[in-house]
């Protein structure tokens, strides 16, 4: 989504500088209201656990509170963001990886549902006193994932149990005083195939059930982890979201009949699906520039404020802004006869937003707006290179507000 009708980038960036980021608060309510509606219709026993990782923002984490959500943590800093926006530890699952001693005591104490990585975390864990509630997260055989960079699955992925630890796990956990078990999986992000989530919880469960059984053990929560995609190109579609919340339902009634596994309550762990198309960057048009046949356009934003481009050749659709005659801002649709190479300020011969991008003509001052940006955007930023990270600001109800100021040269 592009921002909201009726904002001018012209206006944002004249109060709060540039680059900037903006969130558009009704678009993730809406976003997360369609989600549990679609659990909810499951008749399940369900809950979303926002996985904060995606943009843990003060602001954001309280207005998906106010919505019902959970938070999903993978880090004591994680932990501590969800604990001041108002999160209980009830409400807190906690997803971590190579887990440290003073990871698993603070997830112990600030999250109910802690998901440990590996038998050596639960080994760390024992040692500090283990939880009446725990669950493991094993390694589904298959991952999957828009970039081989964000698959977590498989024999490479360096998450979660492998399955031939799983019966170690849980009897250890059992002989160790817990009462209550999870199971906990996430084979990939950004994932457009409804089809595949229930596929993933069926061919786990299909795995992990038996050895279960074995154990005499049923489940107190299965948690299917994120994964849930948005379209970041024109010829992608949505996620049918109803139809991924009915099929791991299906997938994990009858499995959970057929190992008797219980009646377990299912969690999800949805990050970019809640904020991604809510949010924008806004940078400015610094300097453009043309050698040989090549033209190059420079922004005031690069990889320091929005790094997935450079880091996983990830692409944002944007708009180009100029201002009329009368100072209002109109979007330039217009394509120069050649390409350009989209970049920004920083010293890397890998920072560009896209290299070949149909632009068209622009000048200094013009505003390029990328599109969903809400979602491992702000929170993937550094100060490389001396860049101050951008502010954020929240449109809710007609109105910004600034929800995080931009870092000062002092604070560098
Ligand atoms: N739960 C766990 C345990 C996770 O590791 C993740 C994401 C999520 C939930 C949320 O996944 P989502 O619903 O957002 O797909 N930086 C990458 C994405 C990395 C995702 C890592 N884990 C990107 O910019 O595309």
């Amino acid at each position: 989504m592009s921002l909201p009708r009726g904002t001018d980038p012209f206006a944002l960036v004249e109060t709060y500088g540039s680059p900037l980021y903006v969130y558009d608060a009704e678009e993730i309510r809406a976003r997360y209201r369609r989600l549990a509606a679609a659990f909810a219709a499951t008749g399940l026993v369900t809950r979303a656990h926002y996985a904060v990782k995606a943009n843990m923002n003060a602001e954001i984490l309280k207005l998906l509170r106010a919505e019902g959500a959970g938070a999903d943590c993978a880090s004591p800093g994680e932990l501590r963001a969800a604990a001041r926006a108002g999160f209980a530890p009830a409400d807190i699952s906690y997803t971590g990886n190579f887990e440290s001693s003073d990871d698993l005591a603070a997830a112990r104490d600030g999250a109910l549902y802690l998901n440990l990585d590996s038998l050596e975390a639960f080994e760390r864990l024992r040692r500090l006193g283990v939880p009446e509630t725990l669950g493991f997260r094993v390694n589904p055989d298959e991952g999957r994932g828009a970039f081989a960079q964000i698959n977590t699955g498989g024999e490479l992925s360096k998450f979660g149990l492998s399955l031939d630890e799983v019966e170690a796990a849980y009897s250890r956990a059992r002989a160790a005083g817990v009462k209550r078990f999870g199971l906990h999986l996430m084979p990939g992000s950004c994932i457009l195939e409804a089809a595949h989530f229930g596929r993933a919880v069926a061919q786990l469960l299909e795995r992990v059930g038996p050895r279960l059984r074995a154990l005499g053990l049923e489940l107190a929560y299965l948690d299917m982890g994120g994964g849930f995609g948005v379209p970041y190109r024109d010829d992608e579609n949505e996620l049918d979201v109803e139809a991924a919340a009915a099929g791991v339902a299906r997938a994990m009634r009858e499995a959970c009949a057929r190992h008797a596994l219980g009646a377990p309550r299912l969690l999800c762990e949805p990050g970019r699906y809640l904020v991604a198309t809510s949010g924008s960057l806004i940078a400015r048009v610094v300097a453009t520039k043309r050698r040989a046949e090549r033209r190059f356009v420079g922004l005031d934003a690069g990889m320091t404020s929005l790094m997935r481009p450079a880091l996983y050749g990830a692409r944002h659709r944007f708009d180009v802004f100029a201002r009329d005659a009368e100072g209002r801002a109109v979007a330039i649709t217009r394509r120069a006869p050649s390409p350009a190479d989209l970049c920004g300020p920083v010293c890397e011969s890998s920072d560009f937003f896209e290299r070949e991008a149909a632009l068209p003509e622009v000048a200094e001052g013009d505003l390029v707006v990328f599109r969903e940006a809400g979602a491992y955007g702000f929170v993937m930023s550094s100060s490389y290179n001396g860049r101050p990270r951008p502010p954020e600001v929240l449109l809710d109800a007609g109105r910004t507000r600034l929800i995080r100021e931009r870092q000062s040269l002092e604070d560098l």
